[in-house]
């Protein structure tokens, strides 16, 4: 049984949502979602008033995904224009660079002033409604300023993290026809600059990207860069003479708002697409109920702009919201492992939200790191981006935050737009390593591999049987992709990929992806991807890339390489395709071990064996289960008695 940890009395005392409320807004949620969502669109500002909800379908011959159809409105209006009167002077965004020397206030009124100056910028360089915009920036404020300015003028933004390697950023451009790409000169992590405006020009000579018209560059560190005339110009020389008034543009509900690129288990990374009303809808309430937010709240999320993490909660729900959000350039160990919590007590941060693969390693450093520091202020804790084991739980509920803080631990995907399963601290009790409850209108099912509906306390895979507001709409440019990854496995369902258990008291638990998704560090790889980038050596035959199980990334990358015949295995051949690997993608996808393998276990219509190459990884050889469809049984003698050697 797990330990339960009770609704804290003070948080019951002065809840947004407590118990009772819970059961009675989920219950008409779900019966009577026109109404509830009707309802709660209204916490934005329309330009139209939207008159019609919902119209969706999750039949794959006809399907379709609406919300608040016929409203109009403006993403950054409702970010920043409504709250001048009431919150200008308020801080809307906290920067704290990676030097802890180095950090700002930015106010409502002053990010407003910055927001229109970008959107004047931006139609100034011919960037117009729809236009794409691909911005490849360090967390520093002309990041939200950026993603701001585009949707000021309903220019759809694609944010390419900066860890991403030129060939991905590449890919990301020539698959969204960007006009213009927002960079920096370099970015700063840890001490360390990675150098982002030569990955761009090295980007922009790879195929397809002709598109791109213009390239703005943000002066960061002040060093040296190539700049091409007239494609490059210099964000600070532009921004200088364009107005602070700027007249945001209406935009349709469904208007596209950005693409997010994000892994699958085939193929290429999938654009992912949100649109305009439903996914801030989604975002601002959901940040509001979940977090418990509160006018003098100081929060914190220490996800990347990167990922939809820091679209939803760290730019668009809070600033919606009217809340202070923190904006962390640097790593949490640098300049030691004590700088979360410095900054926490720099800034008097009241919400703190982060990943299990952070907590995981910041709990191999002890407990100074983190005692030493005073953290008074936090209220809340937050979790997101891969199931967090109970121990790493515990540990953040204990030592971080004194045992009187409560977790939310929030089940969502890029593709939901926002959190989807989760406590909320004045209504549910928590259970370690439990997402919990369904948020409102959320309806989640469990199913069997043949799409049996399984009722009461069961495992298997998880489905969401209607939409919510933040839904992804398509995958950009390929609407029959969305379909057959989400909607085909499961029909009339949205299949997350993801597998999940129900206890007795109908508590969800996340068992993490049943696809061939990998989550290392709460960040999503393809194995398909992995496997491309290594067939692209001129070495490589053939490779298969599984998950591993990773004390601190959760999973780590564990790659199978059968090297072309002529080619010999050696210890610098082994680490020259991890680098590759590396170069390729991004230092994310860097493989934990790589494993020669003279041949792959396949069946005998070509299928390459995961499962078994799974067991093979873990080093569980007596649990390969059935191998009686393997084409060469010896292949996989071969592998595990390699993999013995290795231990
Ligand atoms: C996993 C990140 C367990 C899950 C917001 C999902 C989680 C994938 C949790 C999406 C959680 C995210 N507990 N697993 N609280 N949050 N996941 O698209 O496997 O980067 O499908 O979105 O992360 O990752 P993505």
């Amino acid at each position: 049984m797990a330990n339960l940890h009770p609704v804290p009395a003070e948080f019951a005392a002065r809840a947004r949502i407590d118990k009772a409320g819970y059961e009675k807004l989920y219950a008409e949620s779900v019966s009577d979602p026109e109404g509830f969502w009707g309802r709660i669109g209204k916490r934005l500002d329309w330009i139209k008033p939207y008159t019609r909800v919902k119209d969706v379908s999750f039949d794959i011959s006809d399907l379709h995904i609406r919300w608040y159809e016929d409203g109009v409105l403006n993403v950054s209006a409702n970010c920043l224009d409504r709250h001048l009167a009431t919150r200008g002077e308020k801080t809307a965004i906290i920067w704290e660079g990676d030097d802890p020397d180095d950090s700002r206030h930015i106010s409502y009124r002053e990010l407003h002033a910055e927001v229109c100056r970008a959107a004047n910028l931006l139609t100034h360089l011919g960037i117009g409604k729809g236009d794409r915009v691909a911005i490849y920036l360090p967390m520093i404020p002309e990041a939200a300023v950026a993603m701001l300015a585009c949707t000021r003028i309903g220019a759809v933004h694609t944010i390419v993290f900066g860890g991403f390697s030129p060939d991905s950023l590449a890919s990301r451009i020539a698959d969204s026809q960007c006009k213009l790409v927002i960079t920096a000169d370099e970015g700063v992590r840890g001490g360390k600059r990675v150098a982002l405006k030569a990955n761009v020009d090295a980007a922009l000579e790879r195929p397809n990207t002709n598109s791109v018209e213009t390239v703005l560059v943000v002066r960061r560190t002040g060093g040296a860069v190539d700049m091409q005339v007239p494609r490059d110009r210099w964000w600070h020389a532009l921004m200088e003479g364009q107005s602070e008034q700027h007249d945001p543009v209406p935009c349709e509900a469904e208007h596209p708002l950005f693409i997010l690129y994000t892994s699958g288990s085939t193929g290429a990374p999938k654009g992912v697409l949100h649109t305009t009303g439903g996914y801030l809808v989604h975002a601002s309430y959901t940040h509001e109920c979940v977090f418990d937010l509160r006018e003098d709240d100081v929060y914190w999320c220490t996800a990347d702009v990167g990922w939809v993490t820091g679209h939803s909660y760290l730019v668009y729900g809070p600033l919606a919201n009217g809340a202070t959000t923190v904006m962390f350039e640097g790593v949490p160990n640098y300049p030691d492992s004590s700088r979360f919590w410095q900054v926490v007590d720099k800034h008097k941060v009241t919400i703190f939200y982060t990943a299990p693969t952070a907590i995981r390693a910041l709990m191999r450093e002890g407990e100074d790191p983190v005692t030493r520091t005073s953290r008074a202020s936090i209220r809340l804790l937050g979790s997101v981006g891969e199931p967090i084991n109970p121990e790493a739980w515990e540990w953040y509920y204990r030592v971080v935050g004194e045992s009187r803080c409560p977790i939310v631990d929030t089940w969502w995907q890029t593709e939901t737009g926002g959190i989807l399963i989760t406590p909320l601290p004045g209504a549910t009790d928590l259970k370690p390593g439990s997402a919990s409850l369904p948020f409102f209108g959320i309806k989640p099912a469990i199913v069997d591999a043949n799409g049996n509906l399984l009722d009461g306390a069961t495992e298997g895979n998880l489905i969401l049987t209607d939409s919510w507001p933040g839904q992804m709409r398509t995958v950009y440019g390929d609407h029959q992709r969305f379909i057959d990854t989400y909607f085909r496995t499961y029909p009339g369902n949205y299949f997350t990929g993801d597998g999940v258990r129900r206890d007795e008291d109908g508590y969800y638990w996340i068992t993490g992806r049943v696809d061939d998704v990998i989550n290392v560090s709460g960040h999503r790889l393809g194995t398909a991807e992995v496997e491309s980038a290594l067939v692209a050596h001129v070495s490589v035959a053939e490779a298969a890339v599984v998950g591993c199980a990773h004390d601190i990334k959760g999973q780590g990358i564990y790659a199978y390489v059968t090297l072309k015949v002529g080619v010999e295995q050696s210890e610098a051949l082994r680490k020259e395709l991890i680098a590759w690997v590396r170069k390729e993608i991004g230092p994310i996808a860097t493989p934990d071990y790589l494993q020669w393998a003279p041949g792959l276990p396949k069946t005998r219509s070509g299928k390459i064996m995961r499962r078994i190459l799974r067991k093979i990884a873990e080093n569980a050889p007596d649990q390969l289960g059935d191998t009686s469809t393997l084409a060469d049984p010896s292949v996989v003698r071969n592998l595990v008695d390699e993999r013995m050697i290795r231990g």
